[in-house]
């Protein structure tokens, strides 16, 4: 064998791809560069690849010439039918126990039905999640690759070569690992994508709390504010930047953030993480509550009309201690975001069954450890408690996060209450405590629903245990004339 010849080879020449080649390259590893428009080649090898060892292919059969076996190509095009064309073009030209691997922001059942068509072929195929936008890919992104297991020791000294590091007990360790069966590398990535909305969401929430509505404080003085907590529990990326982001002044020396349009925009990954928690129903409340409060942000025109309209409360200003009360918030911000893993988690779990996937739980959070945007000191805590028990049913239930919560609760309470009262919208926060109360209650009002649905639609409800009585049995379906006029015939049972 050649070994001029390459070892991997890179379809897709725009931000994302010709830094992940650059990242490559710096570690070591020849690639061969392909775009469909092959003017980008040219360019690319004469002006950001000159000097590497990167080369260059001007046809989809040049470019599998130039790798050697098992070839080994990553697509980082447009999500959708480019995607399937480089599928199809490719495995026209390649061999058996070749490996495709869609690097792209593809939908996992898309990565599900391209495994099965490649294996089904003799090929090999990985969606993997790529995360960390221009910098992670030049510099090391996450990366959370999934699909046909065999295609895992063949690309896995790259993959974790090009990944990010983060500091372990023994060296670095790579924010990259197998994440499971087919399509689940592009599910983590749509899980990740949807905590990353949450994340984002309840720091605004904390910020709006710190602002007029709260306790007045200026962009810059809550900027310092996100200093002092980017020190403690809440280190992350996100946090660092939010607080770079309140420092930042425009030329007249107004605050930037307070110039910007407060209307969210959205790519559609958080709102999949939704729809699919409905669809496997699974109560991942936070995430489905941040990709409303976008929806909610974008009707400006209409949240104009009714803020002339609809009166809130008196503004009454703080008086409590501010301290304790931006201490409490630090809690609430933290417990909340321990809410949004677990419930990230039991969506996990979740689509595990339902897809049958081994999915790799500590190595999820260790990928996202690092190169993505919601690496944070917190994911390390969360690696921990799944490498203490693999199988651990919720996050809330590892002695750490049990403490953690129980610490920050009469503090998220306060700021609950106080938002509320204050009339500042806390979605995310708010739904938090809401779902950790309802997931900490043995008994729910489900009851009173089971009897409604019962009473207008004969939909019949079960015993509760210990109640049982010749009229109420055990294990059956029960229908009560509840007005004396019904009839005793139910509905058929069917599940919604
Ligand atoms: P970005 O948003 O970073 O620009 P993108 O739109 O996800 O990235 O992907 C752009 C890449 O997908 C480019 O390599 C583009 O090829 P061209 O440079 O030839 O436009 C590629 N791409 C998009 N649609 C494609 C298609 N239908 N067939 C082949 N390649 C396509």
């Amino acid at each position: 064998m050649s070994s001029d010849l390459a070892d991997i080879g890179l379809i897709g020449l725009a931000v994302m791809g010709q830094n992940l080649i650059l990242n490559m390259n710096d570690k070591g590893f020849k690639v061969v560069a392909y775009n469909r428009t092959t003017s980008k080649v040219d360019a690319f090898l004469a002006n950001e690849a000159k000097g590497t060892n990167v080369v260059g292919a001007h046809s989809i059969k040049e470019l599998v010439s130039k790798l050697k076996t098992p070839r080994k190509v990553v697509l980082l095009v447009q999500a959708g039918a480019a995607v399937d064309s480089f599928i199809d073009q490719l495995s026209a030209v390649m061999e058996k126990g070749d490996i495709i691997i869609d690097g792209g922001n593809s939908h996992y059942p898309d990565s599900i039905r391209r495994t099965a068509e490649l294996e089904a072929k003799g090929l090999l195929f990985v969606g993997s999640g790529v995360s960390g936008g221009e910098e992670g890919a030049r510099y090391g992104p996450s990366m959370m690759p999934g699909g046909s297991a065999a295609a895992w020791p063949e690309i896995k000294e790259i993959f974790q070569k090009t990944a990010a590091q983060v500091p372990g007990p023994n060296g670095d360790e790579p924010c990259c690992d197998w994440v499971g069966g087919t399509g689940s590398g592009h599910y983590v990535k749509m899980v990740h994508n949807g905590i990353e909305y949450g994340d984002m969401q309840l720091i605004a929430e904390a910020y709006d709390i710190l602002q007029v509505r709260g306790l007045d404080l200026s962009p810059s003085e809550i900027a310092d504010i996100f200093i002092k907590w980017n020190t403690g529990v809440l280190d992350s990326f996100l946090i660092q930047i939010t607080s770079e982001i309140l420092k930042y002044n425009d030329d007249d020396g107004v605050p930037m953030v307070q110039k910007i349009l407060d209307k969210a925009g959205q790519k559609g990954t958080g709102k999949w993480t939704a729809i699919n928690a409905l669809d496997l129903g699974t109560p991942v409340t936070l995430i489905g509550e941040a990709v409303f409060a976008r929806c909610l942000s974008a009707i400006k025109d209409e949240r104009t009309r009714a803020s002339k309209v609809l009166p809130g409360p008196e503004k009454v200003p703080f008086t409590g201690d501010k301290q304790q009360f931006i201490d409490d918030l630090e809690q609430a911000l933290y417990a909340s975001k321990i809410i949004s893993y677990a419930q990230g988690y039991m969506l996990m779990r979740e689509a595990a069954k339902e897809y049958k996937w081994e999915l790799n739980n500590a190595g999820i959070a260790a990928m996202w450890r690092g190169g993505c945007i919601i690496k944070s000191v917190f994911l390390g805590d969360i690696t921990k408690a799944f490498q203490k028990t693999p199988d651990l049913e919720n996050l809330l239930f590892d002695d750490f996060f049990k403490a953690a919560i129980a610490k920050a609760q009469p503090g998220w309470r306060r700021v609950v209450a106080q938002a509320t009262i204050s009339g500042t919208p806390i979605p995310c926060t708010g739904a938090a405590l809401s779902f950790f109360d309802g997931y900490r209650s043995e008994t729910v009002p489900a009851n009173l629903l089971q009897a409604q649905r019962d009473y207008f639609g004969a939909h019949t409800f079960k015993v509760l245990p210990g109640k049982e009585n010749a009229r109420l049995k055990a294990g059956e379906d029960i229908h009560v004339n509840w007005t004396g006029r019904g009839g005793n015939i139910s509905a058929s049972t069917y599940n919604a």
